[in-house]
């Protein structure tokens, strides 16, 4: 017999052992026959196909979706969604069963993280209310729950007969080091590399999901102050170069809270709301913020070790979601983040090459430890997109518009001034004409490496609005021009240390490309080549090394990395929920 009850906060559970097995042809029968007409065949091909996808083509024909139009039907889809905290004896088909009387189920998947848990999207919204009517808090002998109402649940055992059952359940992490350099070194080109790396790093449809459902359960918390509000994700969750393990930016939307009033004027009347009013829009925001931390501390269900970092240039929240094992900051006011994740967004989207570049610079910079999860004057993957955007639109013919042009492309309805910025741009997908540049990535690799290792950095900036070098207007070491708020550097923070350990690396690997053009290890020597002899540690002082000394230490690193595969020891470059920089937004 199942019990759902709401859970008060999640516990340390042990983590449970489950076999990952596919599902047996009957248990497909019982999911076919509680699910939604029409919604079978998404599940099964959610089945047998792995999850996301690599293009590896250049141009998709198919029409890509606005980024307005996926977020909405994203946040509709996971306002359908209850997350379920499960024992770890568990009959999926009794459970689907169970949970089916509240109504047909669309889809549903199973994840580990500290425990069991399960995402199940009913196809209608009222099933959500039907499940939580017959949900009841718990009792609890030593403490005392405080009520309160969510969709994150627990499922208990009314008696403990059942066996344990085999749950499939769906990765949320990157694959160890081991297995990608193994992946990497059997890849048949480098190409082959990068997009192996986009496939093995990139959100997977769950994580998306799990994404999407986090913010919505965070929105019915700040509902409970700002009924009309909505928490978007942005940043790497939604601007497609999001690798499994990045936090996930929340932006607290209160537009149509400030907004109602002017739709309800009618004659010589005008009603407002009686408000409070405090001097500055960034005051409003820090009080906004308060409340909402203090409300997911006390009440918020799994959320945990929430800081209220209010005097950072952007205010945010930040706090573990525990149950999701996201890092989640949550900032309001914010809408240009917003937009320059839709700006990502498509130009993620134009391209097949763009997103396989950005994720293996990122891996690259990850490696040799030019990002850091600690703030301080490193570079961050938002500067390095921007680097790489605009090494695209230097391309001949350009791979990528500027955005200047994707302005001229746009229409009266993609209008947009954010605290009287021009943020206007196409946001049509469909409008805009693919390159005709057909490079490889495997050249696109080694010339961004090549082109960042000669660039006039003391007296160019970058500029992804014109797509052209300009003349910096002040004295930092590196100068990102921020798309937007065009006054503003958004590598500001970086130092001439980090900026110059930047250059002799992409030297250094734009060095060992070429090296390799001439003497490539057979595939079959199992030997670190391409992609992966890029990804090998640094070695100290490189910026001294002459090209002979380079030689030597590539050779050396690539011996040591063999060595470490052999002991089951590799180098430490993947990014697992470790991004823990404060946003101090430019
Ligand atoms: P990862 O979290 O590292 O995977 O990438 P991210 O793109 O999500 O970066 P981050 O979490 O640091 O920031 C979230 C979003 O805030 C970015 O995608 C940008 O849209 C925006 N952002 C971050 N840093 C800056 C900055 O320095 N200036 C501006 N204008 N926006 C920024
Ligand atoms: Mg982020």
């Amino acid at each position: 017999m199942l019990l759902i009850m709401a859970v008060p906060g999640v516990g340390l559970l042990t983590r449970l052992h489950l076999c990952a097995q596919r599902r047996t042809r009957v248990q497909r029968h019982i999911v076919r026959l509680l699910s939604c007409p029409g919604t079978v065949a998404e599940d099964l091909r959610r089945d047998e196909q792995p999850s996301g996808s690599v293009e590896t083509g250049f141009e998709d024909k198919i029409p890509r979706k606005r980024f307005s139009e996926m977020q909405n039907e994203r946040r509709e889809q996971a306002q359908r969604t209850v997350l379920i905290h499960c024992p770890e004896k568990i009959s999926e088909n009794k459970f689907l069963k169970y949970l089916s009387q509240h109504g047909p189920i669309n889809n549903h998947f199973f994840y580990e993280s500290f425990g069991l848990y399960a995402v199940v999207e009913f196809c209608r919204k009222e099933s959500v209310g039907s499940l939580q009517n017959g949900t009841q808090t718990p009792n609890m002998a030593m403490e005392t729950a405080i009520p309160f109402r969510s969709r994150f649940l627990s499922l208990k055992l009314k008696n403990q007969t059942s066996k344990q059952s085999c749950i499939q359940s769906s990765n949320q992490l990157p694959p160890s080091n081991r297995k990608l350099f193994e992946l990497l070194c059997y890849a048949e080109s480098i190409d082959d590399q990068l997009n192996t790396l986009l496939k093995e790093f990139q959100l997977t449809e769950e994580n998306t999901k799990l994404r999407y459902l986090t913010c919505s359960l965070i929105e019915d918390i700040a509902a409970a102050y700002f009924p009309d509000c909505v928490v978007r994700p942005f940043g790497s969750s939604v601007n497609t170069f999001g690798k499994l393990g990045c936090d996930l930016d929340m932006f607290l939307d209160l537009d149509e809270t400030r907004n109602l009033s002017t739709h309800k004027t009618s004659g010589n009347f005008l009603m407002e709301f009686q408000v409070k009013n405090v001097p500055s829009e960034r005051i409003a925001t820090q009080k906004i913020l308060s409340v909402i931390g203090e409300c997911l501390d006390h009440f918020g269900p799994g959320c945990v070790g929430v800081q209220k970092i209010l005097n950072a240039r952007c205010p945010l929240v930040r706090f573990s979601h525990q149950a999701s094992g996201f890092q989640c900051d949550l900032t309001t006011n914010n809408k240009i983040a917003l937009t320059s994740s839709e700006l990502l967004y498509i130009y993620g989207a134009l391209d097949s090459r763009v997103r396989a570049l950005v994720f293996g610079i990122r891996c690259w910079a990850r490696a040799h430890s030019l990002t850091s999860s600690i703030p301080g004057a490193w570079i961050t993957n938002f500067s390095l997109t921007m680097m790489v955007i605009f090494f695209l639109q230097r391309r001949s013919p350009p791979i990528l518009p500027t955005l200047d042009s994707l302005k001229t492309l746009a229409d009266a309805e993609d209008k947009c001034i954010i605290e009287g910025n021009n943020c206007t741009f196409v946001h049509d997908l469909n409008r805009i004409k693919p390159s005709g540049n057909t490079e490889t990535l495997e050249l696109l690799l080694k010339e961004f490496f090549e082109y960042f290792g000669n660039f006039a950095f003391n007296k160019n900036s970058i500029n992804i609005r014109q797509g052209r070098e300009q003349n910096k207007p002040d004295s930092s070491p590196l100068y990102i021009q921020n798309p937007f708020e065009t006054s503003l550097n958004i590598s500001k923070n970086v130092s001439q240390s980090q900026l110059q350990k930047f250059v002799d690396l992409a030297q250094e690997s734009a060095w060992i490309l070429q090296q390799e053009d001439a003497h490539r290890p057979s595939v079959s020597s199992n030997q670190p080549w391409g992609l992966a002899a890029v990804l090998l540690p640094s070695v100290p002082n490189r910026g001294s090394l002459t090209k002979k000394k380079r030689k030597r230490s590539a050779n050396e690193r690539v011996k040591n990395l063999l060595e470490s595969l052999k002991s089951n020891r590799t180098a430490n470059f993947t990014e697992t929920n470790e991004k823990r920089t404060i946003s101090t937004q430019t």
